[in-house]
């Protein structure tokens, strides 16, 4: 839905149900939600080095105007800030500014920041609200919506956590502008994503809006829109992940493998890894006969054309050997009972959960794909 210049989407959770906002200048609609549902709140702004220098000043500058209280934590960029050490640091930084329970933490960033201040909103003083103001494509399109934060352990990535639901969601498109143009398709593998979960129309519409789309053009905005509202649906349905949102890790398995041997560097963003483990999760779909070998063609080279790597092949660090990978595999969040979940497909838009997967079968397909 449109409401005036931005698209709203509500993620239906009952009393815990929430708005997200979507277009240019968006964060001017923080204070005005605030100043409605929030008056005399304090906020914590939780950001990054990077994030600080290029957009705080505009969210700041919408806060004062409105009156609005306010105190800022500045981390590190980089994954390796969701770590315990920076969790403690903005936690104490919170309480040590005197924030009470009822105000109200805004987590300005990426992935990163909106996971970490996310976490951190959880646990300080047992709980406070937070605001995600998303500022990179992948977090407006993915982890900024649903409620899942966390930091990681050496063990794997976002292993320590909580559910926590934010009270709302500003994805301004005006801080993509500054996007480098990598980051952006990173931010689109997610976003296609969504299309390529259940949405074959979406997808199409994709495919001819796409040079669009990278020019951040209208479409973008629309993109990113559809794009949440499917997350948000299944969101809705299922929150903790008891089945159907499983649907969202579609093409992670794999991703998240590769970007473990990847060692988390630049070398491998999130979104590129989850545009390879896509493309391997139709291949070895097509291999059981589910999947139609043109499906996963025509998927192949939208992704290419957003600039995204599609094989084993476009890795650029040393590749990993398939019993690696099985390792990293075995170490994710989607094996239950030591058995693997995957989320397989019948085509675009066709993605299913599928547990009981076997791993000697996966290894053998991996084995191949790296030869
Ligand atoms: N990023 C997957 C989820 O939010 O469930």
């Amino acid at each position: 839905m449109t409401q005036g210049q931005f698209h709203t989407v509500r993620v239906a959770l009952g009393a815990r149900g929430y708005d997200i906002k979507i277009g240019e200048n968006a964060f001017e609609t923080v204070a005005d939600f605030l100043c409605k549902n929030h008056k005399g709140r304090r906020v914590g702004i939780v950001t990054d080095e990077n994030v600080a220098a290029t957009q705080l000043g505009r969210l700041n500058k919408s806060l004062e105007a409105a009156g609005i209280a306010h105190m800022e934590v500045i981390v590190a960029a980089g994954e390796a800030s969701k770590c315990f050490a920076t969790l403690e640091m903005i936690v104490e930084a919170l309480i040590g500014a005197r924030l009470e329970r009822g105000d109200i933490v805004i987590a300005l960033g990426g992935g990163v920041v909106g996971d970490l201040a996310g976490f951190a909103a959880a646990i300080t003083r047992r709980g406070m609200d937070f605001i995600q103001v998303p500022t990179s494509l992948l977090a407006q399109v993915d982890s900024s919506v649903g409620g899942k934060t966390g930091i990681n352990s050496r063990l794997g990535k976002n292993l320590f956590g909580a559910f926590h639901q934010p009270l709302f969601v500003a994805a301004d498109l005006t801080a993509l502008e500054t996007l480098p143009a990598r980051q952006f398709a990173s931010g689109y593998g997610e976003l296609v994503k969504h299309a390529l979960i259940c949405d074959e129309d979406f997808f199409d519409w994709l495919d001819a809006n796409l040079d669009e789309i990278l020019a951040r053009g209208p479409a973008l905005a629309t993109a990113i829109a559809r794009a949440v509202a499917i997350k948000a649906t299944i969101v809705a349905k299922d929150e903790r992940e008891a089945g159907e949102r499983a649907l969202l890790n579609l093409g992670h398995t794999f991703g998240h493998a590769l970007e473990a041997a990847a060692g988390y560097s630049g070398a491998l963003l999130h979104g590129e890894a989850v545009a390879i483990g896509c493309v391997l999760a139709h291949e070895y779909s097509s291999r059981l006969g589910l999947a139609p070998a043109h499906d996963g063609a025509r998927m192949a080279k939208h992704l290419h054309r957003a600039g995204l790597p599609t094989t084993l092949a476009d890795i650029t660090v040393e590749p990993p050997t398939a019993p690696e990978l099985m390792t990293l595999i075995g170490q994710d969040k989607k094996v239950t009972g030591g058995a693997l979940t995957f989320v397989l497909t019948r085509g675009i838009g066709k993605a299913f959960v599928q547990p009981g997967v076997d791993g000697v079968l996966v290894e053998a397909f991996l084995k191949e794909k790296l030869e």
